[in-house]
């Protein structure tokens, strides 16, 4: 597929097929990931791969605001979280770079996954704690957002039909509103 036809492409995919991912293709989605840029090249992303069922499960059946927002990720057959070493990346000003790295390495690994066929949607809706818990990642580690891997359902669900709806997620702002050319004008 030709790059821009990627970035078209992708989009948040809320319901997939059982079929798993082959080892092959989640590897060329994480070696997407590892070329990443990322400050002072620290390359502070971490990876969890989960395709254990019963752990997707708990991931899914996580509260958030006391609802399960996330519980239609229980169809994809892998999740991968991306987690942070904060030490191993940079503040400036204020900016957690280990947030921006690790955010850029994930849609690296999206549009990967786009151009190979395979769904994700960006999930940022989890208790941190939990997912701590839940794969057993060490309290010097941030997680920054997880995806689902997997083949696309032919149909979109209720529920992935429904959010699209309600995120308005076909929408985008016109370029006129968010660039400013030579100079900022309110
Ligand atoms: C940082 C971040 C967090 C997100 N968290 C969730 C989430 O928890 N659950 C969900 O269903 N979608 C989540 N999304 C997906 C957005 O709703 C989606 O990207 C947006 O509506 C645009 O739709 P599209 O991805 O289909 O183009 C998240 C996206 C981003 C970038």
């Amino acid at each position: 597929m030709d790059f821009f036809d990627v970035i078209s492409a992708r989009h948040s995919v809320r319901t997939y097929k059982s079929d798993p991912v082959p080892d092959a293709l989640i590897q060329q989605c994480l070696e997407a990931a590892r070329v990443a840029p990322s400050w002072r090249n620290g390359q502070c992303w971490r990876f969890v791969v989960v395709r254990d069922a019963q752990v997707i499960e708990q991931l899914a059946g996580q509260r958030i605001y006391g609802y399960k927002i996330n519980s239609w990720l229980r169809s994809a057959p892998t999740v991968i979280i991306a987690c942070a070493e904060p030490g191993e990346s940079g503040q400036h000003e204020g900016l957690p770079y280990w947030a921006v790295d690790t955010a850029i390495a994930l849609e690296h690994l999206v549009l990967a996954a786009t151009a190979l066929g395979l769904g994700t949607c960006w999930i940022g809706g989890f208790n941190e704690a939990t997912v701590r818990q839940i794969v057993g990642i060490p309290e010097r580690v941030r997680v920054v957002a997880y995806t689902p891997l997997g083949y696309p359902a032919e149909r979109e669900g209720l529920m992935g039909r429904a959010v699209k709806v309600i995120a308005r997620s076909h929408s985008r702002k016109p370029l006129e509103k968010i660039v400013h050319w030579e100079q900022w004008r309110d």
